[in-house]
């Protein structure tokens, strides 16, 4: 059995059962640590919305890659086993979408487990050490990274410069596709449905006042037939939702869904398979009183996505104030309740809720 001098007799983690999520104390599975494992010794996790949809049962969970109860973590490695390439110390994220056999990332360690390939695409290493300090989450950066890319090579654009791009959400998603929109050139506008995030956004400095706007100024008549590109990043992209980004979306325009869908969801319904378009990323034209309109999507990010994230922070740090999304820090103690009272709606935050480990 490998040696593992500084790891503890117990630890923290969380389940997820039936709905209940509760926090114990677990011996610590030593067995575990093998040549094909990465222990990750979590300084930072994030919530994020898949969290509460998992917690109340409304996300399709794929198979391929598992649940992802758990899955925004800054970390150091605590035990890397012999054949994973990697080495004890190292500041490290997780990449969900690579393998299922992983822990929750809700727990004082989190134990990933696979071949050296699999590993070096679910395990990232993370070269911005100021974000220990500067806290923010890379996952949810790498898929609106990834999403952008998959738009621009979608439509064989190069960049959006000079693209009107209406964004509706100004959750954690929406504000940061206007963040990296307006780096490509685009000029965002951002349509929300509450007040608290729109207020959030402006207070963190991450949009101009002008910029972001009730969801329903989006039927008013300056804004219909406008964009070239609208973006879904609502917590689920309802047909109500995809109508409005319709009427915003200029003729020939690109309507690109990313807040969540379901297996079986159209749109228009009964016609384009909107959740097979999010999820393999595809795009297909519709048709929205009589526009000519191309529907497309992204789902998920991949280790390259990762590295471009951290390579834009690192050079236009100011382009991407991404620790600004962070609206309130909680301990582990606490994220039970906090979780459940989000999934329930009891609780909500305008920005990124962080637990902070003990270090
Ligand atoms: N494709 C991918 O790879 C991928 C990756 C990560 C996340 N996502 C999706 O992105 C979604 C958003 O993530 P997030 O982190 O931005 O979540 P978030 O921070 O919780 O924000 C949710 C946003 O949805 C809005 N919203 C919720 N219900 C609405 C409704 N009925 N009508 C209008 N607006 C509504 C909220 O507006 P209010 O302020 O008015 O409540 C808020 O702007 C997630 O739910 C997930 O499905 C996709």
């Amino acid at each position: 059995m490998p040696q593992a001098p500084n790891l503890p007799a117990e630890y923290a983690t969380t389940t997820l059962r039936d709905g209940v999520v509760s926090l114990g104390t677990r011996p610590f599975p030593h067995d575990a640590l093998r040549a094909d494992t990465v222990l990750i010794k979590p300084h930072h996790l994030g919530i994020c919305r898949a969290d509460a949809k998992e917690v109340v049962g409304s996300r399709d969970v794929p198979e391929d890659r598992g649940p992802l109860f758990g899955h925004e973590l800054v970390g150091t490695v605590a035990f890397a086993g012999a054949r994973t390439g990697f080495r004890e110390g190292e500041l490290v994220t997780l990449n969900p979408n690579i393998t299922p056999t992983r822990t929750t990332g809700f727990a004082e360690y989190v134990f990933v487990h696979g071949t050296e390939a699999q590993l070096d695409q679910a395990v990232v290493r993370v070269p911005e050490a100021g974000i220990r300090d500067a806290v923010w989450m890379p996952e949810p950066f790498a898929c609106i990274v990834h999403a952008l890319r998959r738009l621009l090579e979608l439509t064989a654009l190069t960049d959006l410069r000079g693209r009107r791009v209406a964004v509706l959400g100004a959750g954690c998603a929406g504000l940061t596709f206007a963040l990296y929109a307006r780096h490509l050139g685009a000029s965002p506008t951002v349509f929300n449905r509450g007040e608290a995030r729109r207020a959030f956004a402006v207070q963190q400095g991450l949009l101009a006042a002008e910029e972001i706007h009730p969801l329903t100024d989006a039927k008013a008549p300056q804004h219909q037939d406008r964009y070239h590109v609208v973006i879904v990043a609502t917590t689920v992209s309802t047909t109500e939702l995809l109508d409005t980004a319709s009427d915003l979306a200029a003729d020939g325009a690109v309507l690109f869904v990313y807040g969540g869908t379901r297996r079986g969801d159209t749109y228009p319904p009964g016609r384009a398979d909107v959740d097979t378009i999010r999820r393999a990323e595809l795009i297909e034209p519709v048709e929205h009183h009589g526009k000519r309109l191309h529907l497309a999507g992204a789902y998920g990010c991949h280790r390259e996505d990762y590295e471009e994230g951290f390579r834009l922070r690192a050079e236009h740090p100011l382009a991407f104030p991404l620790e600004k999304l962070t609206s309130l820090r909680i301990g582990l103690d606490d994220f039970p309740r906090r979780v459940t009272d989000i999934a329930a709606e009891r609780e909500d935050h305008p920005g990124k809720v962080i637990i902070d480990l003990a270090p």
